[in-house]
C-alpha cells in the first residue's frame, strides 16, 4: 500500500509504503529534498511529524546559502549525489562529455502506477500472476545537465519487502555518461546495541562462506567483478541488530535481481549513521545516455524482519517463490540422477541406459545427461558451441535417447552451456570474432573456453536458435544451464563500459523467451556449481546447482548460508559417492543423504559402483524423501544449528499449517563420548501435541510433546555412534490441536 501524507497547508510531508508488517517512509523537505525517514516495522507518521534534524556541525557544509537548517552530510537521503557537502559515497555519478558533473537532484513530481516498474527487460516478478501491485515513482532532476532520475518503489506482495530501482533519463541536449547507477541507498540510524554485517565470500566448490562481523567505522564493500554474480555469493548483504538470533532481533537485508558485476556496501559515518547501498559495480561500467534516452538500474529487494535471521529468511523465501516462473512456484521437483560424477565424459548410449536403469532402481524420477554429449567432446577442451549430438556416443540422436530413457519410466534432462565456445570448435573456427575480447587483443581461456559476446545481436540469435533446436529435438523435462568461467579481458574501459550489462540484457531476453515457451521444463541454473545463483536468475531458473561440493561436511555450510536467501525448493542437493570426488573424504551414507534432504533431492551416483547394501539404503532414503517432499520443498525451512558455530548442523522444515515438521541433524566433527543433543524446533503450534519419532537412532523411544515444549526444551537424544559423520532425522506429527 502506498499513501501520501500532507501537512496542514496541503504540502507533501511523507510518502508511506507498507508491505504487510514492513514499512518504508520517505519525507520531503522544503518541497525539494527527499529525506529517508524510516525502514522497519510499518507505521503511519503524523502530518506534523519531526523536521529532519541535520544542521551542519563543525566542519560541515550548509548546502544552500542562507539556510543552516541542514547539511547533506547529516541528512538521511534517498539517492545521494556526490560533489556536494555529503562526503559519504553517492548513489550515482554521471557527467557530460566535457566532464561537467550531474548533481543537485531535486524532487519534481511523483506518480503511483498499478504495475511493476518498467526496467527495460531486467528481471522482475512475472506480471501475469494477477495480484495488485503499486509502484511509487519519484522524479528528481538536475537543473543544469538535464539528467533526471526516477526512483521506483514497489511494496512486494508477499510481505516484508520492497523492490527499489532507479531510472535515468537524459532530458538535456548533450550526451551524458553514467558511471555509477546504484539500485538503492539507505541512510539508517545506528540503533540499540549496534549492527552486525552478514556477508558471504568463497570460490568454486567452497561457495558462500558466511562471515558475521560487527559493523565498525568506515566503509565495508562486497561485490563481484567477474561478469557473473560469483561463487562468493549472491549480490546480497544482511545487517542484523547485534546479538540477533534465528528468532530474535531486527534484521534488514538486501539482494539484487541481477546476475553480473555488483556491489553491496555499508558505511558507518562519523555521526553514527549507516549508509547501506547496492547495485551495479561501478568500476567496469560506463553507460552513454543520449538526449531522450533512458537507462534502468537492476531492481533491489529490501527486506525487513523483527524476528531475527529466521524471519528475514522467510521474507526472502516468500519473495523468491513469487519470482519463480508460475509453473514451478508450487510444483514438487523430481528426484533426479545426474550422469556427471558417474561417468564424466566417458560414456556411450549403452552406458547411459544402464545408468538410467540404475537410477530408476534407486527411485529417481528423472535422468540427466550432463556434459559430453555433443560435438567431439571427450574432455573439457573442445566442442562448446557445436550443439549437435555426437553420433559415436548417441547414434540415434537426442530425441531417440530421450525416448529410450522415457520408456524406462523416467523423465529426461539435459546439460547445456550455450554462452560458451571452445577454441577447438566448428563455431569458433567459423566465427573467431564472436568470443568476448578487448579490441586488438586476444581473448584468454578459462576452463579451456571463451565466452560468446551476447551483446552482439547475431551472436545472441545464434545462441537462442541453438538452444531452441536442442529443446525441439530432445524435448527435455529438465535443462541444466551451465556457465563455466568468469569474464576477463572485457569491459572496464569506456568503449566496453556497457558490454557486461548489455550481455546480461541479451541473456535475460533469451532466457525469458525460452522459458516462457517451455513452462513445463524445469530449468536449473548452474555456473560451475553456485557461481551465478542470484535473484536475477530465479525468474528463469527456479532451481540452482548450489555447488559441485557434495561433501556433507562442507555442503552443510553452503546450504546453511544459501538458506539465508533461497528456499529449499530452489536448491539442488545431491547424494554423491564416498570418497567424495571433490574432497576425497569418506562419509556415511546417512550424512550424505540427510544433508541432501535440505533441498531438492538428486543423486550424483553410479549404482554399478555401489554395494547392494548401499543401493538398498539409498533407495530407502529416496523413498523417505519422496514421502516428505512437499514438506521439505515448500515448508518453512528453519536453521536450528549453525555449522559455523560448532561441529553440528541442523535444519527443519515446518509445514505452513504447522501440522508437521521434519528435522535433520548432522555431526560434522566426530566426538567421542558425546553429550546428549537438544534440538529445538521453532514454529510449531504452542499448545498442540506432536509425536516425535526417528528412523535413524536405534533405541530412540518415540514420544509426545507440545509445540512449546519442542521449541523450548527441544528433542533430547543421544547421538548415534559408529558412523562418521553421524546423522539423524526426526518426524514431528501433530496429534491434536
Ligand atoms: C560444472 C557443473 O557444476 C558440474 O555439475 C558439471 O555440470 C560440469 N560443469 C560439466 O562440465
Amino acid at each position: 500500500m502506498i499513501t501520501i501524507i500532507r501537512d496542514a497547508r496541503g504540502e507533501i510531508r511523507y510518502f508511506v509504503l507498507a508491505s504487510k508488517e514492513a514499512g518504508y517512509i520517505i519525507s520531503l523537505h522544503k518541497g525539494r529534498i527527499l529525506s529517508h525517514y524510516h525502514f522497519g516495522a510499518a507505521f503511519t507518521p503524523c502530518a506534523a511529524g519531526p523536521v529532519p534534524l541535520a544542521p551542519p556541525q563543525g566542519f560541515g557544509v550548509a548546502e544552500e546559502r542562507g539556510d543552516t537548517s541542514y547539511s547533506l552530510h547529516r541528512l538521511a537521503q534517498e539517492y545521494p549525489w556526490g560533489l556536494g557537502g555529503d562526503f559519504r559515497s553517492p548513489a550515482f555519478a554521471a557527467e557530460t562529455p566535457r566532464g561537467a558533473p550531474c548533481m543537485e537532484l531535486a524532487y519534481r513530481r511523483h506518480r503511483i502506477t498499478r504495475s511493476w516498474p518498467d526496467l527495460d527487460g531486467l528481471p522482475l516478478p512475472d506480471p501475469e500472476s494477477g495480484e495488485e501491485v503499486e509502484t511509487l515513482e519519484l522524479d528528481l532532476e538536475d537543473p543544469v545537465t538535464g539528467l533526471s532520475v526516477t526512483l521506483l518503489y514497489t511494496p512486494f506482495p508477499t510481505g516484508g519487502a520492497f523492490l527499489r530501482a532507479a531510472r535515468f533519463s537524459n532530458g538535456g541536449t548533450e550526451p551524458l555518461i553514467i558511471r555509477r547507477a546504484l539500485s538503492f541507498s539507505l541512510d539508517l540510524p545506528l540503533r540499540g546495541p549496534g549492527l552486525e554485517v552478514l556477508a558471504t565470500e568463497g570460490g568454486w566448490a567452497r561457495e558462500r562462506v558466511l562471515e558475521r562481523r560487527p559493523l565498525g567505522r568506515g566503509r565495508l564493500e562486497f561485490g563481484s567483478r567477474r561478469g557473473v554474480s560469483g561463487h562468493g555469493g549472491s549480490p546480497a548483504l544482511l545487517l542484523a541488530e547485534a546479538g540477533s538470533g534465528e528468532d530474535s532481533g531486527e534484521v534488514i537485508g538486501a539482494t539484487l535481481l541481477y546476475s553480473g558485476d555488483w556491489i553491496m556496501a555499508v558505511e558507518r559515518a562519523e555521526d553514527e549513521t549507516v549508509r547501506f547501498q547496492g547495485g551495479l559495480h561501478p568500476e567496469l561500467f560506463a553507460w552513454h545516455l543520449l538526449p531522450g534516452e533512458t537507462f534502468a538500474s537492476p531492481a533491489a529487494l529490501l527486506a525487513h524482519s523483527t524476528v531475527g535471521l529466521g524471519g528475514i529468511s522467510e521474507v526472502f523465501h516468500r519473495a523468491a517463490r513469487r519470482l519463480m516462473p508460475a509453473s514451478w512456484r508450487d510444483r514438487e521437483r523430481p528426484v533426479l540422477l545426474n550422469s556427471w560424477e558417474a561417468c564424466y565424459f566417458d560414456y556411450d548410449e549403452k552406458r547411459l541406459l544402464e545408468l538410467a536403469r540404475g537410477a530408476k532402481e534407486l527411485g529417481a524420477e528423472l535422468f540427466v545427461l550432463d556434459d559430453g554429449w555433443f560435438g567431439r567432446r571427450d574432455n573439457d577442451c573442445s566442442s562448446l558451441g557445436d550443439w549437435r549430438a555426437n553420433p559415436r556416443k548417441i547414434p540415434g540422436g537426442l530425441g531417440t535417447l530421450a525416448d529410450k530413457v522415457r520408456a524406462l519410466g523416467l523423465g529426461f534432462g539435459l546439460w547445456i552451456e550455450p554462452e560458451a565456445v571452445s577454441p577447438d570448435s566448428d563455431l569458433f573456427r567459423t566465427h573467431p570474432d564472436w568470443a568476448l575480447a578487448l579490441p586488438g587483443r586476444e581473448p584468454a581461456e578459462g576452463r579451456n573456453q571463451f565466452i560468446l559476446d551476447l551483446s552482439r545481436p547475431e551472436v545472441a540469435a545464434f545462441i537462442e536458435n541453438a538452444v531452441r533446436s536442442v529443446l525441439a529435438e530432445a524435448k527435455p523435462d529438465y535443462v541444466k544451464w551451465d556457465m563455466n568461467r568468469p569474464f576477463s579481458r572485457s569491459g572496464g574501459v569506456s568503449m566496453q563500459g556497457e558490454l557486461r550489462h548489455r550481455y546480461l540484457l541479451a541473456l535475460y531476453g533469451i532466457l525469458r523467451r525460452i522459458t516462457r515457451d517451455h513452462p513445463e521444463t524445469l530449468f536449473e541454473g548452474c555456473a560451475g556449481g553456485g557461481g551465478r545463483m542470484d535473484f536475477g536468475m530465479i525468474p528463469f531458473f527456479p532451481q540452482f546447482w548450489a555447488s559441485d561440493n557434495t561433501d556433507a561436511a562442507f555442503r552443510a555450510s553452503i546450504q546453511h548460508a544459501s538458506s539465508l536467501l533461497f528456499p529449499p525448493a530452489a536448491l539442488g542437493a545431491h547424494i554423491s559417492a564416498s570418497p567424495n570426488h571433490q574432497t576425497g573424504r569418506h562419509a556415511s551414507l546417512a550424512s550424505r543423504a540427510l544433508c541432501a534432504f535440505g533441498g531438492s533431492l538428486g543423486l550424483e551416483l553410479d549404482p554399478e559402483r555401489m554395494s547392494k547394501e548401499d543401493q538398498r539404503k539409498t533407495r530407502e532414503f529416496v523413498e523417505r524423501y519422496k514421502a516428505r517432499r512437499a514438506l521439505i520443498q515448500f515448508g518453512k525451512q528453519r536453521r536450528l544449528l549453525s555449522p559455523y558455530e560448532g561441529g553440528d548442523a541442523a535444519f527443519a522444515s515446518v509445514a505452513q499449517d504447522r501440522s508437521r515438521a521434519f528435522a535433520v541433524w548432522l555431526r560434522l566433527r566426530a566426538l567421542p563420548n558425546p553429550a546428549p543433543v537438544a534440538l529445538r524446533i521453532p514454529g510449531l503450534e504452542d499448545r498442540a501435541v506432536y509425536r516425535v519419532s526417528t528412523q535413524d537412532i536405534g533405541g530412540f523411544q518415540p514420544f509426545e510433546a507440545t509445540g512449546s515444549e519442542l521449541s523450548s526444551r527441544g528433542i533430547l537424544f543421544a547421538p548415534p555412534l559408529g558412523e562418521d559423520p553421524a546423522a539423524a532425522s526426526f518426524d514431528i506429527e501433530r496429534l491434536s490441536a
